[in-house]
């Protein structure tokens, strides 16, 4: 049985889509606890809703990023998590926080990597005329956004689309494919060499939405 945290910032629908899985799929997991950096966050609602012991470390109290980080490490290790799942959590965090969960710390970024990390990323799509964007779920590494690729999401951009429309199409595909990736770690299916993530059993580390998404 392994210890999932999941860290949040706002509204939560990542998380509730892991929770909702886990729940459905009956992985050999536990949600130990959602850890919010926001105290008005949205996501801590359904959490408590749902039984999960939640936390709150507020980084408007801290100083500096060290001494948040340094609180917020020791508030997940509370939890001896066995994977901690950023689920839309909007802080950069330090190298050696980072470096404590090494490969055992995913993310979802809502771009195709390593093509616009950072932010605006729907925005920034738009305006490069792309015609696929969707999702990554990535190990998290002291690159900013640039860990060892676990599973992306594909979805068509539209005539007509602006960063709201495709930011709702976007975020269908990672509810698809967050709890799936989270799902691989939990069976130990997950593995990384030379900056890589592979799959064992393999099949296919991508998803393309439906027409429908
Ligand atoms: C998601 O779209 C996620 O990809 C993004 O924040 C949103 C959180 O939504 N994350 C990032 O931009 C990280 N760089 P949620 O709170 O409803 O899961």
């Amino acid at each position: 049985m392994k210890n999932i945290v999941i860290l949040i910032s706002g509204r939560g629908s990542n998380m509730e889509a892991i929770v909702a899985a886990q729940a459905a799929e009956r992985w050999p997991a536990r949600i130990a606890a959602v850890v919010s950096s926001r105290p008005e966050a949205d996501g801590l609602a359904f959490a408590q809703s749902h039984g999960i012991p939640t936390a709150v470390v507020d980084h408007r109290e801290y100083p500096d990023r060290e001494q948040f980080d340094t609180v917020l490490r020791q508030t997940i290790d509370g939890f001896a998590p066995d994977l901690v799942v950023l689920a839309g959590f909007m802080r950069v965090l330090t190298p050696a926080f980072v470096a404590h969960y090494a490969q055992r710390m995913v993310n979802v970024h809502p771009s195709l990597l390593p093509s616009f990390p950072g932010l605006k990323t729907h925005q920034r799509a738009l305006e490069a005329g792309v015609k696929l964007h969707g999702a990554t779920i990535h190990f998290v590494t002291a690159d900013l956004d640039l860990g060892p690729i676990v599973l992306q999401g594909v979805v068509p951009v539209k005539a007509g689309d602006d960063p709201e429309t495709l930011r709702q199409r976007v975020l269908a595909v990672e509810h698809q494919i967050y709890p799936r990736a989270v799902r691989w770690f939990v069976e130990d299916r997950l593995s990384v060499a030379g900056g890589l993530a592979s799959l064992t059993p393999p099949e296919p580390q991508w998803w393309f939405a439906t027409e429908q998404a």
